[in-house]
């Protein structure tokens, strides 16, 4: 053999001992738990053939602790780039078989190399997070290793997607990474995220709580919001985070990809010219409304248990990617609280970073009263969702359901917080409130005044149907122009698509600033 085979042989075999990480043993351990390893993870998640790693012999450089006296090759990281779907990706998969995937100071030069190359190319990074966190033994290194890579979160914001996959601990400050960014994605049972685990919790507030009731999947993705997605398994995941790739483009100066479709953009949907109850008070399913508009029926729900009176998502509308805000009927009648509007100011404002156009669904009785929701801010709460939509450049087309009330009817992308295309159903009511409360404040004194139970019925009744008459209708709204034009509910799908056609070329600027002040 020659010195130039013997020295090819060595490589060969030190990558081979470096993709066994932190060995065999840890593997299996990593395995009886019910989860994969970084490898694994990565082989699933990219195209076959298409990875291709950085700095696989990358090694801390810690003294600590004996610390020198093993080393690893590539430290507990794996980094690099691959395609899903034919389309580039960065990524970065913390390996809990080196140190328990604790982040050393080069664990983060390798994360942060990793996404300033895909920054500096324009392509999303997807980190999948499985770490007991910062390096015990690097003290102030380590730390410093995670500020590192939150101010790239910070710089990344708004660039390049940035995806988090949570497939283990992710505890203390760690927390904060996936939290800068876009999307975050929990897997049940084998994941948890918080501050302080349970022990901690126990000495400091007295509480007892189990790291699933403190920072499991459901807790986060269903009380918290922290979360936006769960996911059964690790191949659930894996296979979510694919799904939500194909709506999203590469970064912040390019369209999402357009996804060619054999539902006709002509197609009405019947069923949408009787889904509105007689009865104001009834709920109906937003969800078959939504799935009758959109390309295929297929609706990519983000933040499905968190805040259910509003739904986001991801749809195709004509092979268009986009996104989708509707109140829920069906949960809290679609009243607008703060996690509701936490949660679709945040999915607004990513969509109008990344170029997708946004959808409005309107059937909102107004926002939620009463002092747990002041005490809760729900002004600046609610602030934001407005900020969000009044901010917001990209097209946006809106359809009135049914109720559209107060401050809710502005906040839910009204023509002054420039909508561009507002269309309203003929079962729209566009007014300051319901006829309930509005007979109250303009009649009560009268009604009060009436004695007799059944005059005073009549009574109300009477000012009800006049109030209903007059306000209770999308024409008033239709008559000055604040709605574009009432449409029949089965041509829904063929009107927005239409709507959206015509605003593909749409180009709106803010004022010159140096960032904006939303209320947080
Ligand atoms: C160094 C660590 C480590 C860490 C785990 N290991 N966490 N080494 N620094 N932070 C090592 C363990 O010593 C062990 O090494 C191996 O990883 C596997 O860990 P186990 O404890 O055996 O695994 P498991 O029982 O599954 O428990 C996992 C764990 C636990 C729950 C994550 O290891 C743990 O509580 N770790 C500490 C978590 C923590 O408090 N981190 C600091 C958070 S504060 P051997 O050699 O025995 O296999 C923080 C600040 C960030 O991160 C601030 C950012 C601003």
């Amino acid at each position: 053999m020659s010195i130039q085979e013997d020295k090819i042989k060595a490589l060969v075999e030190r990558r081979k001992t470096a993709k066994l990480g932190g060995g065999e043993k840890r593997i299996e351990a990593q395995h009886s738990k019910g989860k994969l390893t970084a490898r694994e993870r990565l082989a699933m998640l990219l195209d076959e053939g298409s990875f291709e790693e950085f700095d696989m012999f990358v090694q801390h450089r810690c003294t600590n602790f004996g610390m020198d006296a093993s080393h690893i090759d590539g430290d507990g990281v794996v980094t690099g780039q691959g395609t899903i779907g034919g389309r580039l990706v960065f990524v970065f998969a913390q390996d809990f078989t080196v140190n328990g995937g604790s982040l050393s100071k080069t664990m983060s030069e390798k994360i942060c190399k990793v996404m300033d190359t895909a920054v500096k190319v324009g392509a999303p990074v997807i980190g999948l997070n499985d770490s007991g966190g910062a390096r015990i033994q690097e003290g102030i290194d380590a730390l410093a290793g995670y500020g590192e890579i939150f101010e790239r979160n910070i710089l990344s914001s708004g660039v390049i997607p940035q995806i988090s996959v949570i497939m283990g601990p992710c505890a203390g400050g760690a927390v904060y990474s996936p939290a800068l960014t876009d999307f975050t994605l929990m897997v049940d049972k084998t994941s948890y995220m918080f501050l302080t685990g349970p022990t901690v919790v126990k000495s400091v507030t007295g509480e007892d709580v189990t790291q699933e009731e403190l920072g499991g999947a459901f807790v986060h993705s269903s009380k918290s919001g922290v979360a936006h997605f769960s996911a059964d398994s690790e191949e659930d995941a894996i296979s979510k985070i694919k799904k939500l790739l194909s709506f999203l483009p590469q970064n912040n100066m390019e369209e999402a990809p357009l996804l060619p479709t054999s539902d006709p953009a002509g197609r009405t949907a019947d069923y949408l010219n009787s889904v509105i109850p007689d009865n104001p008070n009834k709920a109906y399913d937003m969800y078959g409304v939504i799935a009758s508009i959109v390309d295929d029926g297929d609706f990519f729900e983000v933040h499905r248990n968190f805040a259910r009176n509003i739904i986001v998502g991801f749809a195709h509308l004509g092979g268009r990617s986009t996104g989708i805000v509707a109140n829920q009927p069906g949960v809290l009648a679609g009243v607008l609280d703060i996690n509701a509007s936490r949660k679709a100011a945040r999915f607004v404002r990513f969509c109008d970073a990344f170029n997708i156009p946004l959808l409005t669904l309107v059937d909102v009785p107004g926002f939620l009263c009463g002092t747990q929701q002041e005490y809760g801010a729900i002004i600046t709460n609610g602030a934001k969702l407005l900020y969000a939509y009044g901010e917001a450049t990209v097209p946006k087309v809106t359809v009135t359901l049914r109720k559209s009330y107060g401050g809710a009817h502005i906040v839910m992308s009204c023509k002054q917080l420039r909508g561009d295309i507002n269309y309203a159903w003929p079962s729209a009511n566009i007014a300051v409130m319901g006829a309930e409360g509005a007979v109250g404040v303009l009649y009560g004194k009268e009604l009060k005044a009436e004695t007799d139970p059944e005059k005073k019925a009549a009574l109300a009744e009477t000012r009800k149907n006049e109030y209903n008459d007059l306000f209770c209708n999308p024409y008033q709204a239709a008559q000055k122009g604040y709605i574009e034009d009432v449409i029949e509910p089965r041509n829904t799908r063929f009107r927005v698509i239409r709507a959206f056609d015509v605003l593909a070329g749409k180009r709106q600027e803010l004022p010159a600033k140096k960032h904006d002040n939303l209320p947080l």
